[in-house]
């Protein structure tokens, strides 16, 4: 009590330069821009809820997420690559967009809702999916740079914290990312491989 009255005070008092409030921080995008999520995202950053999932998860290499240029304003099609001990895997999938929600094609579950978060990093984008009616999570920062200022992994620090996720893995932005999955090389190689290395 008292403390929802102090938030509301510093709310009311505040700056620009005031904390922001946990809603405030883990926010639905307010409005999805089509033309901006167009092509290739790295994975900069990530919390799982489920620790061992956690664990995998800190085993990719690197990882990044390719939209396409579908023409249709609900129904998008993206790639996600992972790099894992020097194979990349690749996976497509089809998403029904609502406003900056989306569910996956072909699995109506009640219990699964995802959506796109507000970010305050300019050539960002936070993917939001919640399981089992919220008691698994994902959050997953992308980028189109491969590491962000220290003040943008901040904000995203605050936002796991707020959601009450594990400390996020942070990518390695030394590794490779997967090339555009071709239909002649299913198993590609990621570029760059580092000599030695097999
Ligand atoms: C979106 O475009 C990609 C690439 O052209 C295609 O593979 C995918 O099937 C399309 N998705 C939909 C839902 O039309
Ligand atoms: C995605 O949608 C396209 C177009 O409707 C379809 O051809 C394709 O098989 C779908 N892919 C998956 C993985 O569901
Ligand atoms: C889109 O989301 C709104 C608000 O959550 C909901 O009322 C509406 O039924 C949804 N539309 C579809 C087509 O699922
Ligand atoms: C939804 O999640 C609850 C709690 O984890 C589970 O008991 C239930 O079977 C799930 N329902 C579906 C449709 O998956």
């Amino acid at each position: 009590m008292i403390f929802a009255a102090l938030s509301l005070l510093c709310l009311v008092a505040g700056s620009h330069s005031a904390p922001l409030t946990c809603e405030e921080l883990v926010r639905p995008l307010d409005r999805l821009n089509l033309h901006h999520l167009k092509g290739k995202w790295a994975l900069v950053a990530g919390s799982l809820s489920h620790p061992p999932f956690l664990e995998r998860f800190k085993q990719r290499d690197s990882a990044s997420v390719n939209f396409y240029s579908n023409t249709s304003e609900t129904h998008i099609s993206y790639t996600r690559s992972i790099s894992l001990h020097n194979e990349c895997q690749y996976h497509t999938y089809n998403i029904t967009l609502n406003g900056s929600s989306y569910t996956f094609d072909g699995t109506e579950n009640d219990n699964f809702s995802a959506n796109f978060a507000h970010t305050s990093c300019h050539d960002c984008m936070l993917m939001h999916m919640r399981m089992e009616s919220g008691e698994r999570q994902h959050f997953y920062l992308f980028s189109r740079r491969r590491q962000l200022e220290q003040k943008e992994m901040e904000e995203f620090r605050a936002q796991v914290e707020c959601l009450n996720m594990p400390p996020p893995a942070v990518m390695d932005p030394t590794k490779a990312l997967c090339p555009e999955e071709t239909a002649s090389d299913p198993a590609a190689q990621p570029e760059e491989k580092t000599e030695g290395q097999k």
